[in-house]
């Protein structure tokens, strides 16, 4: 497999084939868009939508409602990637019955698996229109317009766009921004350049790239106009990020000068960002922690193993006691902040000594939250060669015991919470009737008994019972307590 660019024709935003497209538009249509993986793939999905809202696409909630169906894929592991191939199947017996009926079904693939073997979905489902990767959907419109030309000209082939653009998408993504809601992701930054050799995202998402920060502010305005009190700020490695600063001239801020700027925009109540490198934590980012109260304090940071061999072996340019002491570090500027993280369990060569490593580095911090995968080799990527593959049974084993391991931290974080007071951000209804939900500043989903007025709203509640995956509570006062909350956001002074 190849994740070389395939040539197609070159083209720019604004061409002939975007022009025919607006001049037929039909207002009704619609469009369903399935999306695995990662925030950033949440994010994109939404911006797609976004893309196509001109042209009279209108979400709907099932494929067999649809005019157009989107599946964004994940090729992080390999079940990621297998998934789409059973969807398409399913999809290509509803593309057929609707034709049957006398209706079509544009059936689009998005996303890294289109960008990492879009030929292949092609050759092997050519009921497939379109395949584009995660850096051309700006190109939407012209890319559907010419899925439609190509079966008035009678080509039945699909369309295939996985360039890396010259152009950045962010500059031709609409301003006018839908269904992001209370809670809104924001990218900031995309790609990467860290080249871990287990990961297939420098080839999928490809080079670093940092957008500048006049153009992040204006679009977390945006989302704070329509609606957001909570953005998450998103990149691959967002603390990478490295964008050039309002002021222009060659300057340049870090992750640390952005997260002040955009908290001391009017209405934002809380500011999160995901995911980091341990490499990229840099001191200004740390102390952020300490200095802005709308940052909460959690950080996703992962560390994929407690062993130095495999952390070299990974690439990960770090060490063990170094993930040990940037935690330190981050909790001397914020005593209660709680941890995430990910975990590659199996990766070549780990030794029952390695394994240990990374239980007892678990040990040592104690995380809140954690993701933990089998390891799988990727197509084209280094650790895909190495010999030493770890077997299954071996892989499964290990698993299970980092799991049950990750769960009781867990299970001991939520517990601890029971008792305490926590602002709460309600965005979502309750599963049962007159119960509403939220997240607590450490992204524990909170339920109370309350009505739906609180949507929107930061609000005291009082814990009283842990769950594995959140937390039950009473709110504190009857209406509202904006006030309180923030004094609670207040971080801790720095110990440092
Ligand atoms: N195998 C298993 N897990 C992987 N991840 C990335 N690549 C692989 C792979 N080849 C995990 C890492 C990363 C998360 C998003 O997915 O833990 O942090
Ligand atoms: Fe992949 Fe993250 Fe490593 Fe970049 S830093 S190569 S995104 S695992």
């Amino acid at each position: 497999m190849s994740f070389r660019a395939a040539p197609r024709r070159a083209r720019s935003p604004g061409s002939a084939g975007f022009a025919w497209w607006f001049g037929r538009q039909d207002l009704n249509k619609t469009l369903f868009i399935k999306t695995w993986g990662c925030q950033m793939n949440v994010y994109d999905s939404a911006r797609m939508a976004d893309v196509l809202a001109p042209l009279g696409y209108k979400p709907v909630d099932r494929p067999d409602d649809a005019d157009m169906v989107i599946l964004n894929t994940c090729h992080i592991r390999e079940k990621a990637s297998e998934k789409v191939f059973s969807e398409l199947g399913r999809l290509r017996a509803l593309k057929k019955r609707k034709a049957v009926g006398g209706g079509q079904m544009l059936l689009a693939v998005a996303g890294c698996v289109g960008q990492a073997e879009g030929a292949e979905i092609l050759a092997r489902a050519p009921y497939v229109d379109l395949v584009f990767g995660p850096q051309t959907f700006h190109r939407l419109p012209e890319l559907v317009a010419e899925v439609r030309e190509g079966r008035r000209n009678g080509d039945p082939g699909g369309v295939l766009d996985t360039e890396f653009p010259p152009e950045s998408k962010f500059d031709f993504l609409p301003e006018e921004q839908g269904g992001q809601g209370l809670s809104a992701f924001l990218a900031v930054q995309e790609g990467c350049d860290k080249f871990c050799t287990f990961c297939v995202v420098p080839y999928t998402r490809g080079a670093e790239f940092s957008r500048p920060a006049a153009s992040i502010l204006a679009e977390a305005r945006r989302l704070i106009q329509g609606g957001a009190r909570e953005i998450t700020l998103l990149g691959q490695n967002v603390n990478a990020w490295h964008g050039e600063a309002p002021e222009g001239g060659g300057h340049r801020w870090g992750l640390g000068s952005l997260v002040r700027a955009v908290a001391e925009l009017e209405g934002l109540a809380r500011l999160r960002y995901t995911t980091s490198h341990p490499r990229d934590l840099d001191e200004a980012l740390m102390s952020a922690h300490g200095e802005v109260p709308q940052l909460m304090p959690f950080v996703h940071l992962p560390v994929q193993s407690g062993s130095d061999t495999i952390l070299a072996a990974m690439n990960r340019r770090h060490t063990a006691d170094d993930y040990r002491r940037q935690v330190d570090r981050l909790r001397q500027f914020r005593a209660d902040l709680a941890l995430s993280s990910d975990f590659i369990i199996g990766f070549p060569g780990e030794s029952d000594a390695d394994f240990a490593a990374t239980l007892a580095l678990i040990d040592d911090i104690g995380f809140a939250q954690a993701y933990s995968f089998k390891y799988s080799p990727r197509p084209g990527t280094p650790a895909a060669e190495l010999d030493q593959q770890v077997p299954e049974a071996v892989k499964d084993e290990r698993l299970a015991i980092l799991q049950d391991r990750l769960n009781s931290q867990q299970r001991a974080f939520n517990q601890a919470a029971v008792g305490s007071v926590m602002p709460v951000l309600f965005d979502r209804s309750g599963r049962r009737p007159g119960q509403v939900m939220g997240r607590s500043p450490f992204m524990q989903a909170v339920h109370v008994a309350g009505d739906v007025s609180r949507l929107g709203a930061l609000a005291d509640v009082r814990i009283t019972a842990a769950h594995p995956n959140s937390l039950s509570g009473r709110l504190v006062d009857s209406g509202p307590v904006e006030a309180a909350s923030a004094d609670a956001l207040q971080a801790p002074e720095v110990i440092a």
